[in-house]
């Protein structure tokens, strides 16, 4: 087989860069590990920073997103007692986020690349690039018990945190700079009504809540908890009164409960590396780096690499650009390392970090949560970060 760029995954970076690729007229090819079933079985995140949005509709995938996705012009933090709105379009001169499910936006992409009619392999396994340095990089993949071979360009790795391209990099080029947190969030997914119109961020002394949603009538809950435990351990009833706990009364006592069509708990964590290309190679979102979820910038940061990259790979089909190539990785690293400060930022300003911090730490806490709350820098300061940052040109 032969494409223009190969893309190993599915996911939203895979999709995302494989949908306008393939209207620009570059012939694409995704090869995925997993069936769509799966893909679509992962319960994520939901919350679309402009940029993103603006993305997706150049996409051509926007309509439903448009129909069915709330946008939201604000979001509340509830810091040490005090619960705050901080109006998004106001403090950032008319920007909003779209709220829409990760899962949708997925389900949308695939849809579109059927329509389409272009290439994609799912069930694929044993994924290896090749030649990475070479002039001519490869891709090699067992598919029902038979050996493939992809002749392409380029190779986009968007496989995610656990996938093959990152670790097909020999030892020694990339350097990696982590922080795991001392604690992990438990999510339930219901089918009842949110418990306001917009998210609502709460630290409280037993630790972090959010109030999140998926639509008029589906929620999304989280509570911060111990990295020990086991979410057998948590039963229905034992999430909505914690969850109750956290919040103020006036919002516990609105809240709707009822059984969950999903519970899972995930470990916080930052990741990037770096660099974000070797050779013909490029990583893309969570192959390339991980954030904590209090920003909401995972999604986001995947497609901001995936506008990069996108940007790029169009100078160098249509106007033989090559010289472009060896920027992807500065442009984007540049703006992940923001969305990964903000999401830092954020999850420290929360959550409750138990004997990971000392006195002075603490302090530092209170005096952010006062400090952000309070001023109106403070506040433009999470609300422009919140929307996102804009992308800079690719020239
Ligand atoms: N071969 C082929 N496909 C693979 C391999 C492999 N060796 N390893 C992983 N994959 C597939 C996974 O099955 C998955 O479908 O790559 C895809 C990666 O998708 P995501 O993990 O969703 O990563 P990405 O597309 O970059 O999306 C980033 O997802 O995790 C969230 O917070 C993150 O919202 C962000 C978004
Ligand atoms: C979610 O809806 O799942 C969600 C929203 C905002 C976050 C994290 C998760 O910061």
């Amino acid at each position: 087989m032969n494409t223009q760029v190969a893309i190993i995954g599915a996911g939203p970076s895979g999709l995302l860069l494989g949908q306008l690729l393939h209207n620009a007229g570059i012939q694409t090819l995704i090869v995925e590990r997993q069936t769509p079933e799966y893909v679509l079985g992962r319960i994520r995140a939901g919350v679309l920073e402009q940029g993103t949005v603006d993305l997706l509709r150049e996409a051509g995938v926007g309509a439903r997103m448009d129909r069915e996705g709330l946008v939201h012009e604000g979001v509340e933090l509830v810091l040490g007692g005090r619960r705050q709105r901080l109006d998004l379009k106001a403090l950032t001169g008319g920007k909003t986020v779209m709220v829409y499910g990760q899962t949708e936006v997925t389900r949308d992409l695939m849809q579109a690349r059927e329509a389409a009619g272009a290439p994609i392999i799912y069930s694929a396994s044993n994924v290896q690039p090749h030649e990475l340095k070479g002039e001519r990089p490869y891709l090699t993949f067992e598919k029902d018990g038979q050996l493939h071979r992809v002749d392409c360009d380029y190779i986009a790795g968007c496989d995610g945190f656990h996938g093959v391209s990152r670790q097909s990099i020999p030892e020694g080029v990339l350097k990696e700079y982590e922080r795991v947190y001392p604690f992990g969030w438990l999510g339930l997914l219901s089918d009842t009504p949110p418990v306001n119109h917009e998210l609502i961020y709460a630290n409280h002394a037993r630790g972090f809540a959010l109030c999140s949603q998926r639509s008029e009538t589906r929620s999304r809950y989280y509570v911060q908890v111990p990295l020990e435990d086991r979410v057998e351990a948590w039963s229905d009833e034992r999430f909505w009164t914690e969850l109750k706990a956290r919040l103020p009364e006036a919002v516990a006592r609105d809240l709707v409960t009822g059984p969950s069509l999903e519970k899972s708990i995930a470990p916080l964590r930052s990741l990037v590396v770096e660099p974000m290309q070797y050779g013909h190679l490029f990583l893309v979102g969570d192959a390339a780096h991980i954030v904590p979820p209090t920003g909401a910038k995972g999604l986001n940061l995947a497609a901001s690499d995936v506008n990069y990259l996108y940007r790029i790979l169009l100078k160098v089909y249509r106007e033989g650009r090559t010289d472009l190539l060896e920027q992807y990785s500065p442009l984007a690293l540049r703006r992940v390392w923001k969305g990964e400060r903000f999401s830092w930022f954020m999850t420290q300003l929360l959550h409750d970090f138990g004997d990971q911090m000392d006195d002075w730490d603490r302090k530092m806490q209170e005096a952010d949560r006062e400090y952000f709350l309070t001023s109106p820098a403070g506040l433009l300061n999470i609300a422009e970060n919140y929307v996102g940052l804009p992308y800079e040109a690719v020239e």
